[in-house]
């Protein structure tokens, strides 16, 4: 059961919380996720960092690992808050051994890792007959790659702690597929794919590892879009609106929480109504 840490007490004086409890209590319940650490790659900005802040605020340690550490740490700086702890780690996901540090660095900090969330990833457009093959490398080595690499990492502490919430951050587009984007449909496609072979490798050690799909979330990897173009996508959305980053975050929120616990293998798609699986 969740008590009022003796720091509190000793900062607002044991009257004053009296008075307040039944607030305290309110809040205490609220935060699903206390005392647990949460990995969040890419967290920096954009949709990590809306999933980064849902995390924190339900209680979770946050460990923001990004390629660009001033953002992360500017990320980390506006979480850090009461009891909660949150630290930025500098980590390119396409490097086993960045990553392999990142998390070693997480277990010694806070000595554990309940959730990782993989949401690093770019896009690298064009139609396939001029597509270069650095730009299909490098959208599979972030988006797919980086997810194994950090997914491995992870996978010995959550076994031993027979707990673990695993969250890939997938695409619409994945399922759907989208003209000029063959590179980053391919690496979404494939994430699912990973997502449920290590839903069933590790559902025997308490860890389950589920999908978000998003659909169009404006962030500043949808900001080049032209008017037109969003325009276009405004007519095949339903309910009429891009989404925003909270609207992942919250998805995210629920797969990583208690009341997820038998919800493994799956994707949830975000999107507005814009493709009904
Ligand atoms: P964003 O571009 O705003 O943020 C991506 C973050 O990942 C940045 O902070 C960036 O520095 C970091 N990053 C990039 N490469 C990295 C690497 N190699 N190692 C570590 N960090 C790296 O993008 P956004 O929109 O927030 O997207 C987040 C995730 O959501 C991505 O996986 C994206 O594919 C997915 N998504 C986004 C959609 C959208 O409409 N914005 C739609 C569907 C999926």
């Amino acid at each position: 059961m969740w008590r009022i840490p003796k720091a509190w007490t000793r900062r607002y004086g044991k009257s004053r919380l009296d008075s307040s409890k039944p607030e305290i209590w309110r809040y205490a319940n609220r935060m699903r996720l206390s005392g647990q650490v949460a990995i969040v790659t890419g967290g920096a900005r954009g949709i990590g960092k809306a999933i980064s802040q849902s995390l924190s605020v339900e209680g979770a340690h946050l460990v923001i690992t990004d390629v660009n550490l001033s953002e992360a740490q500017q990320t980390a700086n506006e979480l850090a808050s009461g009891t909660r702890r949150s630290l930025a780690l500098e980590a390119n996901v396409t490097e086993g051994k960045a990553v392999a540090d990142m998390v070693d660095r997480t277990l010694q900090e806070f000595g554990r890792i309940d959730v990782l969330v993989n949401n690093a990833g770019i896009t690298r457009d064009g139609l396939l007959l001029r597509m270069k093959e650095e730009d299909w490398d490098l959208v599979m080595n972030v988006n797919l790659k980086g997810a194994f690499h950090c997914t491995k990492s992870v996978l010995a502490t959550m076994s031993k702690q027979r707990r673990g919430r695993i969250v890939n951050i997938a695409s619409i587009v994945g399922v759907m597929g989208n003209a000029g984007q063959a590179n980053y449909a391919a690496s979404k496609a494939a994430l699912i794919g990973f997502t449920k072979s290590v839903a069933r490798e590790y559902a025997s050690r308490g860890i389950t590892a589920n999908a978000v799909a998003p659909g169009f979330i404006d962030t500043a990897m949808t900001q080049n879009l032209t008017p037109e173009v969003r325009e276009g996508l405004m007519k095949q959305i339903p309910l009429g609106r891009l989404g925003v980053p909270q609207d992942i975050a919250n998805a995210v929120r629920f797969l990583v929480s208690e009341e997820a616990g038998y919800i493994t293998g799956q994707v949830i798609h975000v999107n507005g109504g814009m493709l009904m699986v």
